[in-house]
C-alpha cells in the first residue's frame, strides 16, 4: 500500500422501499410453485418502490445515519453507484449532496458499470485515501431492479440503497490489495436509454457470472491474493440469492477443490438473510450481503472476507477484506432490521400498478402520489426537473 495506511469500511448503512411484495403473491397470481422461488431460486419477497421513492431518495436515507453519525468533516467525495440513473446528464449524487446539507467544496460524480459500479466506486474511494488519508469519500450504491411484468427475470427485481464511509483506520472491513479483474463484451444483461425495465438473457447471464468468478480468481491468484483456505465468509452479487451458491460451487470447482455443502453454506448462508426478502438491489447487492454478515450473530473479529462483485455486460472483480477487531460497536443491525420489517406488504394489484407507473414527460407541473412515510421524497417534477424534500 503506497502511504503504508490501512483502509476500507468506517461505516455501513442501508435503506430500502416503503412496500414489499411477498414471492407468495406473485405464485398465487402466476400459477408458479412457490418453491420454484422459495428454494430454486432462494427468494421469499421482493422491495417495491413507492411512487415517490427513487435511487435519490433511497440513497439520501441510507447516507443520512452515516452524517448523523459522523458528520461531514472530511468527506469531499461522494461516488453515487447506480444503473437506475434518472438523469443522463446530472449525477443523481448532486441531489443526495443537497438534501444531505454536505458542503459545497465536494466532488460528486456518478458511476456506471451495471451491478459492479458500486465496487469500481469504493476502488476509487480507496484510492483517493491513499493519496490523502485525512479525506473520506461517501459511497452511495442504489438501484431499483425491474423487469418486464411476467417475464422469468419478475420474480428477481427488488430495490435498496448502502452508503458507506469510506476513510484510514477503518472501524468495520479494511480492504486489501491486490484485485483480481475480469472484463468480457457480453449482452447477457442491458437496458437501453429508451427502456424503463432491462433486457435479459437469464440462462446465458448466469453462464457470463460463471465465467467471470472464473477469471477474477484466476486473475486474483496471479496477482498473489490470498489462498481460499484463508477466507471465513464470501460476499457474492446476489441478483437472487441461489447464485451465490452456484457461484461458490463453480469457484471451488475451477479452483480443484471439493464442493462439501456444509463448507459452502458456511462461507455463504450468513450472507444473504438480507437479499432474499430485499430482491436484487444489482449494485447495492453485494453490500447488502457485507450487512447481512456482519449483523449476524457471530463474532468475525480479524476474519478475511472474500468479495465477488459482478456486473452483466461484464465486469467483475474479486477482492479481500479483513474484518476490524471490535467492529461489533459501529454496526447498525438494529436499524436495518428496522428497514426491512417497517415495509408494508402490498398484494398483486397494488404491485402491478406501481410497476406500471411513470410520470408524463410532458414538461407540465406533476405532483407525485404520496406513499413513502421514510425521511425524503419525491414530490414531483416540474419543468422536466425532479423536486426533492425532506419529511
Ligand atoms: P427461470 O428460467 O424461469 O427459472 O428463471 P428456472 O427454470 O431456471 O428455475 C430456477 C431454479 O428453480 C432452478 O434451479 C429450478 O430447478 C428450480 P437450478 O437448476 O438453477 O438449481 N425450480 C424449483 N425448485 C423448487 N421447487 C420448484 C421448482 N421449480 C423450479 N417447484 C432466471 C431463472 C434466473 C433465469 C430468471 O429469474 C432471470 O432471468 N433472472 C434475471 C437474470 C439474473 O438474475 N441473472 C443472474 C446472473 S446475471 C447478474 O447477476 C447481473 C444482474 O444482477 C444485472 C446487473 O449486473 O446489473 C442480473
Amino acid at each position: 500500500m503506497s502511504n503504508g495506511a490501512t483502509v476500507g469500511i468506517h461505516d455501513l448503512s442501508f435503506a430500502t422501499t416503503e412496500f414489499v411484495l411477498p414471492h407468495t403473491a406473485l405464485a398465487e397470481y402466476n400459477g408458479t410453485p412457490v418453491g420454484k422461488y422459495h428454494t430454486g431460486i432462494g427468494q421469499r419477497s421482493m422491495s417495491v418502490p413507492a411512487a415517490d421513492e427513487d435511487i435519490v431518495t433511497l440513497g439520501a436515507s441510507a447516507a443520512a445515519p452515516i452524517v448523523a453519525r459522523h458528520g461531514t468533516d472530511g468527506i469531499r467525495t461522494l461516488v453515487f453507484a447506480t444503473e437506475s440513473s434518472i438523469d443522463q446528464a446530472k449525477a443523481a449524487g448532486v441531489y443526495v449532496h443537497s438534501l444531505l446539507g454536505l458542503p459545497s467544496a465536494t466532488r460528486v460524480v456518478e458511476l456506471k458499470q451495471a451491478c459492479y459500479g458500486a465496487t469500481a466506486a469504493l476502488q476509487f474511494a480507496l484510492g483517493l485515501i491513499h493519496r490523502d488519508p485525512t479525506q473520506k469519500v461517501l459511497v452511495v450504491a442504489s438501484d431499483v431492479s425491474k423487469y418486464e411484468l411476467d417475464s422469468p427475470g419478475e420474480a428477481t427485481q427488488g430495490a435498496a440503497a448502502v452508503a458507506m464511509l469510506v476513510t484510514a483506520d477503518p472501524a468495520l472491513v479494511r480492504i486489501e490489495d491486490p484485485s483480481g479483474l475480469f472484463t468480457a463484451d457480453v449482452m447477457d444483461f442491458w437496458r437501453p436509454n429508451y427502456r424503463d425495465a432491462a433486457l435479459v438473457d437469464g440462462q446465458e447471464s448466469i453462464g457470463a457470472y460463471l465465467q467471470a468468478v472464473q477469471g477474477t480468481w484466476k486473475d486474483y491468484s496471479e496477482q498473489g491474493g490470498r489462498p481460499l483456505e484463508d477466507f471465513g465468509a464470501f460476499c457474492y452479487h446476489q441478483p437472487f440469492t441461489k447464485m451465490a451458491y452456484k457461484a461458490h460451487r463453480h469457484l471451488l470447482n475451477s479452483a480443484g477443490r471439493d464442493t462439501d455443502e456444509a463448507a459452502v453454506e458456511q462461507a455463504l448462508g450468513r450472507t444473504t438473510g438480507y437479499n432474499a426478502v430485499i430482491g436484487n438491489s444489482y449494485t447495492a447487492s453485494v453490500y447488502l450481503g457485507l450487512a447481512a454478515l456482519l449483523d449476524g450473530a457471530e463474532d468475525l473479529d480479524g476474519q478475511a472476507v472474500g468479495f465477488l462483485s459482478y456486473g452483466s455486460g461484464s465486469v467483475a472483480e474479486f477482492f479481500a477484506g479483513t474484518v476490524v477487531p471490535g467492529y461489533r460497536e459501529h454496526l447498525r443491525t438494529e436499524a436495518h432490521r428496522e428497514a426491512v420489517e417497517r415495509r408494508q406488504p402490498i398484494g398483486y394489484d397494488r404491485y402491478r400498478e406501481l410497476h406500471e407507473w411513470g410520470f408524463p414527460t410532458d414538461g407540465g407541473d406533476h405532483p407525485t402520489p404520496a406513499g413513502t412515510t421514510g425521511p425524503f421524497r419525491l414530490a414531483g417534477i416540474g419543468g422536466h426537473k425532479r423536486i426533492y424534500e425532506k419529511r
